[in-house]
């Protein structure tokens, strides 16, 4: 997978983008990150990214020619369809709340345009025909897009086939099934008088997977109720959660 990455400070992501799994992803190819400096688009002597927004107000908002002309600059040898099938995130706290659903849907494609807003927002024609969706990493405001766009690239990477070893695969991860991942114990088997719970070592694979799945729906209910309401569920789960919902 191909990800450009446009931003006013591609410096904030050389140490996320330097460590552990990503780079691992980068060095055996999986996966290529450029960084692409909005700045070197602008032509005037001071290099002006943003102005004043009209009809006044506070803040400064971002310029749609340096930002066009970035994203044109990667596209000029792409097809037709190369372009209309490459998804161009604006990271920004109005977008689409992020999940692993979106995550999973990006790593799909084979490229990604991630553009990084900043200061109060970026000119709403950017928005109208450059932009093709719209991620929020949650309902706060940060300083700008940057921070979201690693939290996206962290999360769409791990999900790249070869990425993740067998042995520390995706497919048990919170939300990847719409529920909580289940409890997790390592050695030594008593810690403090606290013990690992006796099913993890009894060897019998098939009572372990069950218990997991239970400790999930529990957690679930527990922490998120509100995803149970999308979660993938067979008759046995729902009847575990009415018994769960009982007063005890
Ligand atoms: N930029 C500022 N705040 C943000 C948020 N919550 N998500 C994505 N981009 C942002």
């Amino acid at each position: 997978m191909q990800i450009d990455i446009l931003t006013l400070f591609p410096e904030m992501f050389q140490g996320p983008f330097s460590t552990g799994l990503f780079q691992r992803a980068v060095s055996r190819g999986l996966v290529s990150v450029e960084l692409h400096n909005i700045r070197e688009y602008t032509h005037d002597r001071h290099r002006t990214v943003d102005d004043y927004p009209y009809g006044g107000g506070a803040g400064m908002i971002l310029k749609p020619e340096p930002i066009f002309e970035a994203v044109e600059a990667l596209q000029v040898d792409w097809s037709t369809r190369e372009k209309a099938e490459t998804p161009v995130v604006l990271l920004t706290p109005q977008g689409h709340p992020f999940s692993q659903q979106i995550a999973r849907k990006l790593s799909e494609h084979p490229r990604l345009i991630l553009l990084c807003g900043r200061y109060e927002g970026v000119d709403e024609r950017v928005r109208e025909h450059l932009v093709t969706e719209e991620i929020s990493i949650g309902d706060y405001v940060i300083g700008g897009g940057e921070l979201a766009a690693m939290v996206v690239v962290d999360a769409v990477v791990r999900l790249l086939p070869g990425v993740l070893g067998s042995e520390d695969s995706s497919e048990d991860d919170s939300h990847t099934a719409g529920l909580l991942e289940y409890p997790h114990y390592t050695r030594p088997p008593v810690f403090r008088g606290w013990s690992v719970p006796d099913v993890l070592v009894s060897g019998d694979h098939s009572r372990i997977a069950g218990w997991r799945h239970e400790q999930s729906i529990i957690r679930t209910l527990e922490r998120r109720p509100d995803l149970l309401d999308r979660a993938e569920l067979c008759v046995r789960d729902e009847e575990l959660i009415e018994r769960l919902k009982q007063p005890h």
